[in-house]
């Protein structure tokens, strides 16, 4: 099922690249990322142009809640602790930032995209301390936040931690006007990046700087980012008849929930899990979501569910900037966990300084290259855990009458998404269709079915 963002969206069709050109740069991927660079690049007179495998917004774009927030979980103590103060007011100023940005643009372009301030703010049914700690970090880096123990939510809370105007938009209908100023080719799937050299199977672009905005980088090396991310799905259920509320909520507990208003549809969220790794069985994530649903609003009507596919990185901050020392006019921006929308902006503005040569002191925090934390080392040694083990499984015969998929990216054995009738690699989380066809990177071709045995 598609997002409630698709229904009656119509973003104007682009003709696919055809021969070769030469451009100051290229973007890859034309989803919120790409094509924001893209107007920034233009903005600052730098041709650019983006390439789309397939259409304008059609990757992971749509499937957001469209929450555009600063409140990225309980960072801001953590990376006061880790990074230091300035650092940390680096992250809190960008994001804080690309609020505003997003609001001048739509109220300067006129874009009606129901664009709207409230606060936002994370929940706990047994937790206060951290929170309040989290509030107390956030305002000594400029936020206005605040910590309670009430909320409008219909059950009760140990805590409440709230930011103040943070905002919330539809993502489709800002995408298709922000696309109108830029120049995009799409069904023009790049296969190969060297140097300068963009290549698709309609023609050759070549281009100063090249920018990797499509979800995931292809590229293997340099960057090793497959090394340095793995994925995650989450799910939604666009419910009618329960509750509207003033802020957007996220659950900080195990198995906590989110919620978001969007006219009189209340968007519900939860069920996270790698992606690869769900043996829950046919509709258990979903329906745990009803469930939850039922008995937080009972006889509340389901209007649409849709799920989402998130980078995350090593330490959970994105990377954003150089691609690799190797590679220094290539540039990334991938890795933007569960905030999408507000990362999307402060990556199309750093990225735009670093090619325009501007002063860009927020760069470093969210650098590709910044340093390993020991919150980064263990996740390397996690994620390494599963590629080992995802490579293992490989080498093992199929068991009886199963069917056996190996990922064309790096040829871990995939795993039956059964909530939602894929294949999963639980390695750096491509996935497939039941036959085979690629749905998401980092792999980029379909994959090959091995015979069923008897
Ligand atoms: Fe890398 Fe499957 S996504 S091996």
């Amino acid at each position: 099922m598609e997002s409630i963002w698709t229904e009656g969206i119509e973003i104007r069709k682009r003709e696919p690249l055809s021969g070769d050109m030469e451009v100051p740069a290229v973007v890859i991927g034309a989803g919120i990322a790409g094509i924001l660079t893209a107007y920034y690049l233009k903005q600052a007179g730098i041709r650019t142009v983006v390439l789309e495998a397939d259409r304008i917004g059609s990757g992971q774009t749509k499937n957001t809640t469209a929450k555009i927030t600063s409140q990225h979980n309980q960072v801001y103590s953590w990376l006061i602790r880790t990074f230091g103060h300035r650092m940390a007011e680096h992250y809190a100023s960008a994001n804080e930032a690309a609020i505003g940005e997003y609001e001048r643009l739509i109220q300067d372009k006129g874009i009606d995209c129901a664009f709207g301030r409230c606060p936002a703010y994370l929940y706990s049914r047994t937790e206060t301390e951290s929170l309040r700690r989290e509030a107390e970090a956030a305002k000594s880096l400029g936020i206005t936040a605040s910590f309670g123990t009430e909320c409008e939510l219909p059950f009760p809370v140990a805590g409440v931690m709230g930011f103040a105007r943070q905002a919330r938009f539809h993502p489709l209908k800002f995408l298709a006007e922000m696309a109108e100023e830029v120049e995009v080719y799409e069904q023009t799937k790049v296969l190969k990046v060297e140097g300068r050299r963009v290549e698709t199977a309609r023609g050759t672009v070549t281009a100063e700087h090249i920018v990797f905005a499509a979800h995931y980088p292809f590229i293997n090396v340099p960057g090793y980012y497959f090394a340095r991310m793995h994925q995650e799905r989450s799910y939604v259920l666009a419910l009618e008849g329960a509750g509207s509320y003033e802020g957007m909520y996220l659950g900080v507990d195990q198995g906590g929930l989110s919620f978001r208003t969007c006219a009189d549809v209340l968007l519900l969220g939860g069920g996270g899990h790698r992606t690869g790794v769900n043996k829950t069985g046919a509709g258990c994530r979903y329906g745990m979501l009803r469930g939850r649903a039922q008995e937080i609003y009972p006889g509340c009507r389901e209007v649409s569910r849709w799920s989402a596919q998130d980078c995350v990185t090593l330490d959970g901050l994105p990377y954003i900037g150089r691609f690799s020392r190797r590679r220094p006019n290539w540039y990334v921006a991938t890795g933007f966990g569960k905030w999408g929308m507000t990362t999307a902006m402060v990556a199309a503005r750093i990225v735009t300084n670093l090619i325009s040569g501007r002063d860009c002191p927020e760069a470093d925090i969210f650098s590709p290259s910044r340093h390993i934390t020991m919150q980064a080392m263990k996740g390397l040694f996690v994620h390494g855990a599963y590629t080992v083990k995802g490579l293992t499984k490989h080498l093992l015969p199929p068991g009886k009458g199963r069917i056996v998929l190996n990922c064309p990216h790096m040829g871990c054995r995939l795993e039956w998404n059964p909530e939602e009738e894929s294949y999963d690699c639980p390695c750096h989380g491509s996935r497939f269709d039941r036959e085979g066809r690629l749905i998401d990177g980092p792999a980029q071709t379909d994959c090959k079915r091995q015979e069923e045995r008897d």
